[in-house]
C-alpha cells in the first residue's frame, strides 16, 4: 500500500467539500484526501462520471486524482480516526424553527459532526471550519471537542471558502486569497502552518492570508454581505432608471469606472440567489441583533429586502404589461439555476418568479440546460397542470405568450428568436431578467421587450 505524507479528510461532499478536496488532491499527490458524507447516494455519484454537482472542469479535475489519492466514502468514523487534518464542510442552512428562526444559522449538522469527530478520534487532530459559520463558532466547537477525558487535543481553525458556484474550479485553482484563521498559541500557530503548507503547493504565498479565528469567520459573512450589497445597490438604481428613462447599463459603466468603486458585481438582474447570500446576510443580521447592534442589523437586512423587492417588481411588470392577467397563459422561463454554469437552484430568483406566476394561475414552462432535476424537486408541490418542464427552449417557448429569461446561460443569447417568435402567441413578450439578449433585435423581430433598468421597447 502506498504511504502518504499526510491524511486529510473532509466531512461533507457537497458543492464546497467535493471541489475543494478534488483541487487539494490534484495539486498535492503526496497527500491522501478522503471525502465522506452521510448521503450515500452523493458519495456513489462522486465515484462515477455522473458527479452530483455540475461545475465546468470539475469532472476532469476529479478524474485526475480519483483512485490515486482522492477517495469518496461513507465510512465516516474510520476516516476520522485515520486523518490528521479534518475539514468540515457540512451545510449550515438558515434555522427554520425556535429561537432565531428565519435568520440564525442552523448548527445542528455542524454540532453532530463535532460529536462524531469526538467519538471516533483516538489521537490529536486539526479541525478546519470550511463551512460558513457565525463568528465565534470555533469556540463552541473547541468546547465540545476538548471536553474529552482521553487527553486528545483538537485545534480548531477557520478556513472559509470563497469559491463561487459556476466558476468553482477556476476560483480554487487561482483564488484571490486563501484565509486561515487560528489561535495565537503554539498549537494554533503549528496548525495554521500545516494548513498554509497545503495551499502553498499551488497558491502564491502572498495570497495566503492569516488572521485570528474570529476575523476569519466574520470575513466570510462580511464578504458575502458586501457582494450581495453591490447587487442590491445596482438593482435599487434599476427601479429608478425605469422611472426616469436612464439606462442602468450606462449608469453602472459610469460608476464602475471610478477606481474607488470598481466595475465588478454591478450587473443588474432579477435578484441574487444561491444557497449563501441571503442565508449569510440574515445570519449576520441575527448576530448583530444578539449583540444589541440594531442599526447595523437593519442596514444589512435592507440588502435582502431590496432583493425581495426586485423579484416582486419583475413579476409585477410581467402581469401589468400582459394586460393585467396571466391566468392560463403559457409563460416560458428560460433558466432556473440561480446563475449560469451550475445546476444549483437553491434560493434561485426563478423559483420565486415561478411561484408567483403560478399564484396568478399562469402555466409555467421551465427550461434549463442543467437544473431541471432540481427544478422538478423544488416545484413538486405545484398544483397539477400548472408547471411543465422542457429541456428544449424552442419547445418551451412554443405556444407561449411570453418568455422570461431568468438565468444568463450563454446559449440563450444564441437562440433563433425569429423561429421562437413565429411559434409564440401574439402579441409576444420578452422579459429579460438578466439583460442578456439583444433587445433591439428582438424588437425588430416583433417582440415587446422589457429589460431591467432600461426603457422598454413596446410594439404599438
Ligand atoms: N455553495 C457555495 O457556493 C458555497 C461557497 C462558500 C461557502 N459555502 C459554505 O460551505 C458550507 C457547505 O455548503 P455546500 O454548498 O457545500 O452545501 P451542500 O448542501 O452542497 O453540502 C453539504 C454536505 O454535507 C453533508 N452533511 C451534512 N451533515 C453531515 C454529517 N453530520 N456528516 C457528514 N456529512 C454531512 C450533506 O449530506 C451534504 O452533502 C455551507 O456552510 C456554505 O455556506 C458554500
Amino acid at each position: 500500500m502506498r504511504q502518504f505524507e499526510k491524511r486529510i479528510l473532509c466531512i461533507g461532499a457537497g458543492h464546497v467539500g467535493g471541489p475543494t478536496m478534488a483541487m487539494i488532491a490534484a495539486r498535492c499527490p503526496q497527500y491522501e484526501v478522503t471525502v465522506v458524507d452521510i448521503n450515500a447516494e452523493r458519495i456513489r455519484a462522486w465515484q462515477t462520471d455522473n458527479l452530483p454537482i455540475y461545475e465546468p472542469g470539475l469532472l476532469e479535475l476529479v478524474r485526475s486524482a480519483r483512485g490515486r489519492n482522492l477517495f469518496f466514502s461513507t465510512d465516516i468514523e474510520e476516516a476520522i480516526d485515520d486523518a490528521e487534518i479534518i475539514f468540515v464542510s457540512v451545510n449550515t442552512p438558515t434555522k427554520t424553527f425556535g429561537e432565531g428562526a428565519g435568520k440564525a444559522a442552523d448548527l445542528q449538522y455542524w454540532e453532530k459532526t463535532a460529536r462524531t469527530i469526538l467519538d471516533a478520534s483516538r489521537a490529536n487532530k486539526i479541525i478546519v471550519e470550511k463551512s460558513t459559520l457565525p463568528v465565534r463558532t470555533a469556540r463552541a466547537m473547541e468546547r465540545i471537542l476538548n471536553a474529552n477525558h482521553r487527553n486528545i487535543h483538537f485545534e480548531v481553525l477557520s478556513n472559509p471558502e470563497f469559491l463561487a458556484e459556476g466558476t468553482a474550479v477556476e476560483d480554487l485553482e487561482s483564488p484571490n486569497r486563501v484565509l486561515v484563521g487560528s489561535s495565537d498559541t503554539p498549537e494554533g500557530r503549528a496548525a495554521r502552518n500545516a494548513i498554509v503548507d497545503i495551499y502553498a503547493h499551488w497558491v502564491p504565498r502572498e495570497r495566503i492570508v492569516t488572521s485570528n479565528v474570529w476575523s476569519a469567520e466574520l470575513s466570510k459573512l462580511a464578504a458575502n454581505a458586501f457582494l450581495a450589497q453591490r447587487i442590491s445597490s445596482i438593482n435599487s438604481i434599476s427601479a429608478l432608471c425605469e422611472k426616469t428613462s436612464a439606462d442602468v447599463a450606462e449608469v453602472s459603466r459610469a460608476i464602475g469606472m471610478d477606481s474607488r468603486i470598481g466595475g465588478g458585481f454591478l450587473k443588474v438582474s432579477v435578484g441574487f440567489g444561491g444557497s449563501c447570500f441571503r442565508k449569510d446576510i440574515l445570519n449576520l443580521v441575527y448576530i448583530c441583533e444578539s449583540y444589541g447592534l440594531d442599526e447595523v442589523a437593519r442596514y444589512w437586512e435592507s440588502v435582502v429586502s431590496i432583493n425581495e423587492y426586485q423579484k416582486r417588481r419583475f413579476v409585477k411588470t410581467m402581469t401589468n404589461e400582459m394586460f393585467n392577467t396571466v391566468a392560463d397563459k403559457r409563460i416560458a422561463l428560460l433558466g432556473f439555476a440561480f446563475k449560469k454554469d451550475t445546476g444549483d437552484t437553491r434560493d434561485s430568483p426563478a423559483l420565486v418568479v415561478a411561484r408567483r406566476l403560478i399564484e396568478e394561475r399562469a402555466i409555467v414552462v421551465i427550461s434549463d440546460p442543467k437544473a431541471l432535476a432540481n427544478a422538478r424537486a423544488d416545484l413538486s408541490d405545484a398544483p397539477p397542470g400548472r408547471v411543465v418542464f422542457e429541456q428544449d427552449p424552442y419547445l418551451a417557448a412554443r405556444g407561449a405568450h411570453a418568455i422570461a429569461l431568468l438565468t444568463e446561460w450563454d446559449a440563450y443569447r444564441a437562440l433563433d428568436y425569429e423561429k421562437i417568435f413565429d411559434s409564440m402567441e401574439k402579441p409576444a413578450f420578452v422579459f429579460d431578467g438578466r439583460n442578456l439578449l439583444d433587445h433591439e433585435a428582438l424588437y425588430r423581430i416583433g417582440f415587446s421587450v422589457f429589460p431591467i433598468g432600461k426603457p422598454p421597447l413596446k410594439q404599438s
